[in-house]
């Protein structure tokens, strides 16, 4: 299919310039949009069509939408990072749209191609483009997501759906700089079990974590970590970020069961540990190998990845029956290496060497 023209309509009430200043002195997190969207239908029978680019408004629902009801939804989050010769680049957007079309693949949704998608995107890191804050670690953070439009409470997949993306302007995920993160082990309730959705980027997956999330703040800790659904040992992910372990020189990510997100800082950082002479690997790490290389000192570090979170030390570890301290609770030296190998490509202060940068 050929990829749909995106029709400009640029807003003619654009945020003032001061006001855009002021909210990027001090983005936070997805708490501000930039001035457009893009839209993009689909329909059985037609396709993709009346892709455009207007400015950001509320979308009008009818009560019977089927997402409302069904959860028919993905998302996608990317980021768009200022360069040192004042244009913009995103980071590795085809790898987005292909885990897009492999989450449409999943909730049974029609498969946006991987040039609309990154089209889409580019239209609006161009048209806001003064929107990408200016330097350093700085972003503009871009969510597209689609869900289902059709209205009607049949179950069973929509036959029309929109795709649009919207960007916010983003600081630190974690305010407070680089700050281990604590966690709590979710042994009671479990995120995604095998033939599940957990490897598709879909809204359910999210809903049904946040009774966790906030047992793991009831617990005083910052983020859950989830377990395999069957046996409740071995380590899957959080619930928006990747998980490392290192050892030293040696340093191992769990492997995709099926029931975890592939996520793309997770693959980057299996390419840039390597280049930097790790011996990196993918494995099965129980909760007992946590606690047991913690307890003897082999395990150094451990760190959270992520689009929005970049990379996260984690400190201390909770669970119903043991807590502990991971190594001495302070950023690690292999964390904050990689952190800083991966920023550096992103906002182009190292050589892009393995071609991920998409230059505007
Ligand atoms: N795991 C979950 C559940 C996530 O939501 C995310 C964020 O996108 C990740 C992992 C990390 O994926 P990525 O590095 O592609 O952002
Ligand atoms: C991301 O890192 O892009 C995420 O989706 C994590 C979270 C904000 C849901």
């Amino acid at each position: 299919m050929t990829t749909p023209t995106i029709e400009l309509k640029p807003s003619s009430h654009p945020l003032a310039d001061e006001e855009r200043e002021r909210i990027l002195a001090n983005p936070g997190f997805g708490r501000h949009f930039t001035d457009h969207m893009v839209t993009i239908k689909w329909t059985e029978g037609r396709g993709w069509h009346d892709a455009q680019l207007v400015p950001y408004a509320p979308l009008s629902l009818d009560p019977a939408n089927m997402t409302l009801h069904y959860a028919q939804t993905i998302f996608e989050g990317l980021k768009a990072y200022r360069q040192p010769d004042g244009g913009v680049a995103t980071f590795r957007p085809e790898q987005n749209a292909e885990r897009f079309r492999a989450s449409a693949r999943r909730m049974g949704m029609p498969e946006l191609p991987v040039e609309t998608f990154i089209a889409a995107c580019d239209a609006l890191v161009t048209q806001d483009k003064a929107w990408v804050p200016g330097s350093g670690e700085e972003s503009l953070y871009l969510r597209p997501f689609m869900f289902a439009t059709e209205v009607g409470l049949g179950v069973r997949p929509a036959n029309e759906y929109l795709f649009v993306v919207i960007a916010s302007p983003a600081g630190a995920y974690f305010p407070g700089g680089v700050k281990p993160v604590s966690v709590w082990l979710s042994e009671e309730y479990v995120r995604a079990a095998p033939g599940g959705t957990g490897a598709a980027k879909t809204g359910g997956n999210y809903a049904a974590s946040l009774v966790a999330q906030a047992q793991a703040a009831e617990q005083g800790c910052d983020q859950v970590v989830w377990l395999d659904a069957i046996e409740r040992r071995w380590i899957e992910e959080m619930g928006g970020m990747n998980l490392y372990f290192v050892y030293g020189n040696r340093i191992v990510t769990p492997e995709l069961s099926g029931s975890l997100l592939p996520g793309i800082t997770r693959a980057s950082l299996l390419r840039i540990a390597a280049d930097l002479g790790y011996e990196v690997s993918e494995g099965r790490i129980s909760v007992d190998d946590w606690r047991q290389g913690n307890a003897d000192g082999s395990l150094t570090e451990v760190f959270a990845c992520g689009t929005a979170a970049v990379i996260t030390p984690v400190g201390s570890v909770k669970s119903a029956r043991a807590s502990w301290t991971v190594a001495d609770g302070r950023p690690g030296e292999v964390t904050m290496k990689l952190r800083k190998a991966l920023l550096d490509i992103q906002t182009g202060a190292a050589p892009d060497t393995h071609g991920w940068m998409h230059r505007l």
